[in-house]
């Protein structure tokens, strides 16, 4: 009897060699040996010829191999699944550094667009004063472009923004992120401040400092007893931000509808130091910022009690604001496509 325990040990540990390692073979290798019809079962049903003395001993041997197949058993198919988990997610591995070995093998040059890293940048000093970031969208209505914002039908100011307009006649690519205060002025209560950044187009000929899409940043505050200081405090501080030093700058009164009075915050051509070039027009000067205490009507519009509250709007161009901190002279150079300029932009 021993002897045949033995046999079967020795006949397990071939057939485990010889087998092909696969769970369903390793299932089978684990019913033929252990299972209730298996060999160990066999001979436990044939324990009637052993002797009463031996039958302890049998046992405990049969028990023990028992153990050992089942052990040996267990622990291969464990590794049979671990090696297809393996195999699996070797399949559907992700290269979370996909852009990095593009990059390495030379496939890939990327790198954000200036005007996205400035955008960033004057969204991270607003949020840091405490201002919302808001959305909106560029195809917008007659209402949002214009008559909320103290532009009705007819106005002559209408013509100040070549539009873009759909053939309904109502609907427009928007000419300014200024349609984003009345968007925000629907949504909020105030006290409120927020920025609303993104691309405007404009329906005009192009020259060294116009193009027909180009982004600006709409900045909005209204709250109790707002005043043209706190305007200039906050503008000012963002100019010093992104500048990365105090920056001369100049207020002259500016008309636009929504706001009353208005203003041109010009600051001094940081490319010609104010000798005069194309950027700055021979003038040293460039409108940067216009901006103004918002017009009650616009607050009326949007449902805001004029007697309680008041504030401010801006509406700052980011390709300028690009084009001043780089040095850059002409603003086609800015979405023409041209990789050699877009490239050197890459490493900030
Ligand atoms: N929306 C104006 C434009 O694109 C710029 C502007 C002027 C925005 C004054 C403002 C503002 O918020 O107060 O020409």
């Amino acid at each position: 009897m021993l002897k045949k325990i033995e046999q079967i040990k020795n006949d397990f540990y071939k057939a485990l060699e010889t087998a092909c390692g696969t769970q369903a073979d390793l299932s089978k290798l684990k019913a033929d040996f252990i299972g209730k019809k298996g060999a160990v079962a066999d001979i436990l049903k044939n324990m009637k010829e052993a002797s009463a003395e031996n039958i302890r001993e049998i046992g405990q041997h049969v028990n023990r191999l028992k153990s050992e197949i089942e052990a040996v058993i267990d622990s291969k198919i464990r590794e049979a699944e671990t090696a297809l988990i393996n195999e699996k997610l070797k399949k559907e591995r992700i290269d979370i550094s996909l852009r990095d070995s593009l990059t390495d093998r030379g496939l890939c040059d990327a790198g954000y667009h200036p005007v996205t890293l400035i955008q960033r940048e004057v969204e991270d000093v607003f949020t840091s004063m405490g201002f919302e970031i808001l959305d909106g969208p560029h195809i917008e209505d007659d209402y949002h472009n214009f008559v909320a914002l103290n532009i009705p039908e007819h106005h002559p100011a209408r013509d100040m923004q070549d539009t873009f307009w759909f053939s309904d006649l109502q609907h427009l690519l928007r000419t300014h992120t200024s349609p984003i205060q009345v968007r925000g002025m629907e949504t909020h209560r105030p006290p409120f401040k927020f920025v609303g950044p993104g691309k405007v187009f404009r329906n005009e000929a192009t020259d060294a400092s116009h193009e027909m899409v180009f982004h600006q940043i709409e900045g909005m505050m209204v709250d109790r007893n707002v005043t043209v200081s706190h305007l200039i405090y906050f503008m000012k501080t963002l100019l010093s931000e992104i500048f990365g030093r105090t920056v001369e700058v100049r207020l002259r009164p500016g008309f636009f509808p929504f706001v009353e009075p208005g203003f041109e915050l010009d600051i001094k051509c940081l490319i010609c130091g104010g000798k005069g070039c194309p950027v700055c027009k021979q003038q040293g000067w460039v409108e940067l910022l216009p901006c103004g205490m918002v017009h009650p009507n616009v607050l009326k519009c949007s449902g805001i009690d004029t007697e309680k509250y008041n504030g401010f709007a801006f509406g700052l161009g980011l390709d300028r604001l690009v084009m001043m901190r780089y040095g850059i002279d002409d603003i086609r150079h800015l979405h023409g496509g041209d990789l050699r300029f877009i490239r050197q932009f890459k490493a900030y």
